[in-house]
């Protein structure tokens, strides 16, 4: 059989929008050319993200029936508990209404003026809780982890030459933890291997320093793992996931993603003095220690789906959906970040609109485009994201200029991706009329989300 199916049927549908051309371009101008600022009445395909926009299973929707709203001791935290620490194998466990809540308490204790923070790429919060710190985030990248156009197995991996280099520079005592961000988002969703998290683990314990996992995406990671790395082939992925977990001393995790769930997260660590400090942030700022501001009935939600994520006929249908899009693209020679990762298809804006220059956002104006064209939203991760002004006002791109189209879990089907591909197919034909664009306004941090624009 050659057809790989979605493992799941349909109970429950929600009508999609559809629109005109004219509608889409009234809301996007009324978006100030910025998709974050869409209703999500105008849209009709939505991978703006694949954080907390799972569709969650009936096994789901009973156990959330089945919460225990306890403010302390609830017992939808402790089975949350149990399943994240089967999984980890971490001491202490501390949920929180989503990923950035735990890098906010993390970074709030372990930042400050003159500490710096490393990791394969950071995300986009993470960067900015890590500056709101005081502190510098470094991404350290392989070589070819920064070239969209070779393919190889692992692009997410640690640069650990890069990493030696940086704490031999900065000194370990400047570097409170080391990150490994699995699987890379910001670099393509690109999984990082084995063995990398082994040797990053290896050198920073040589020094003293800390490993920490951002695993929203672990087990899309793990199953990369199984599929490509040997001696894995015939591992389960839980086997997996704890062989990864077992090199690091804690993670943060938005659960939105691999959580399978449409909210909550938690910081994880071995280490109990570090513990109590998060634990009193926690309850100063989220919530007790049993829910770190989450309804116990998401808890619930996440137990089940932690299982659920694990379960190899769901990941080959949500790996093959994303390479079967990116098949589509290579079939009309559309440029993308190559190979497809975990959650997400990324055009090459570069190769896309190489008239456009990396400082008047090449990706942006593809992403305002394919909207328009197809009433598909998508994120830029390129200079409106990443990108800088040195002291004279210079831009300073980002390594990569990407448009990301991140794709929900088990909530879209075959002709949905279909469709989306048409729709940047469509505007590849047409890409010499896409135009720049500049920035009218924007915030002091993380500007992608609420920057307003117009063409050049
Ligand atoms: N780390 C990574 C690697 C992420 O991808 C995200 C979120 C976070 C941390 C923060 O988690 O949203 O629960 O606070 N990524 C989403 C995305 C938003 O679209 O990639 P959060």
């Amino acid at each position: 059989m050659k057809t790989k199916i979605e493992p799941f049927k349909i109970k429950s549908i929600e009508h999609i929008p559809i629109t005109t051309p004219e509608q889409r371009e009234k809301y996007l101008d009324q978006a100030f050319l910025n998709p974050f600022y869409l209703r999500s009445e105008a849209i009709t395909i939505d991978m703006l993200t694949d954080s907390g926009t799972t569709a969650m299973s009936s096994n789901q929707w009973s156990a959330i029936m089945d919460g225990d709203e306890s403010y302390a001791g609830s017992r939808s935290y402790y089975k949350f508990e149990d399943e994240v620490r089967n999984i980890t194998g971490f001491k202490h466990i501390i949920p929180t209404h989503q990923g950035r809540a735990a890098e906010r308490i993390l970074f709030s204790i372990m930042g400050g003026k003159g500490k710096v923070f490393p990791n394969n790429t950071h995300f986009d919060t993470t960067r900015g809780n890590i500056e709101y710190a005081l502190s510098e985030a470094i991404d350290l990248p392989t070589k070819i982890g920064k070239n969209p156009e070779i393919i190889a197995d692992f692009k997410g991996n640690m640069d650990i030459e890069a990493l030696e280099e940086l704490i031999n520079r900065v000194g370990a005592r400047n570097i409170p933890v080391c990150y490994i961000t699995v699987t890379n988002n910001s670099g393509g969703g690109q999984p990082v291997s084995m063995q990398n998290i082994r040797e990053t683990s290896e050198l920073v314990k040589k020094y003293g320093i800390p490993l920490f996992l951002d695993c929203c995406r672990f087990a899309e990671n793990a199953y990369f793992i199984k599929m490509r790395e040997s001696g894995y082939e015939n591992k389960s992925i839980l086997e997996i996931s704890r062989e990864m977990f077992s090199y690091a001393d804690g993670c943060t995790m938005s659960a939105k993603k691999d959580g399978l769930s449409n909210t909550g997260g938690f910081l994880c660590m071995n280490n109990d003095k570090l513990a109590e400090a998060a634990k009193t942030l926690l309850i100063v700022t989220e919530g007790f220690i049993t829910y770190g501001g989450l309804a116990r009935r998401d808890l619930e939600a996440l137990a089940v789906g932690f299982r659920e994520v694990m379960d190899e006929n769901y990941l080959k249908y949500r790996i093959h959906q994303i390479a079967f899009f990116g098949e589509l693209l290579t079939n009309a020679g559309v440029p993308y970040l190559m190979p497809t990762g975990g959650h997400a298809v990324y055009l090459d804006a570069k190769r896309f609109a190489p008239h456009i220059k990396p400082k008047e956002f090449p990706g942006q104006s593809i992403s305002c485009e394919i909207y328009k064209v197809g009433g598909v939203r998508s994120v830029e991760i390129g200079s409106v994201m990443f990108g800088k002004n040195d002291e004279k006002g210079e831009h300073i791109a980002p390594a990569m200029e990407l448009v990301r189209f991140a794709v929900p879990r088990r909530v879209y089907t075959k002709s949905h991706i279909e469709y989306t591909a048409e729709a940047i197919i469509e505007v590849y034909e047409k890409r010499e009329q896409l135009k720049g664009m500049k920035i009218t306004w924007q915030p002091d941090f993380l500007r992608h989300f609420t920057s307003k624009f117009e063409y050049v």
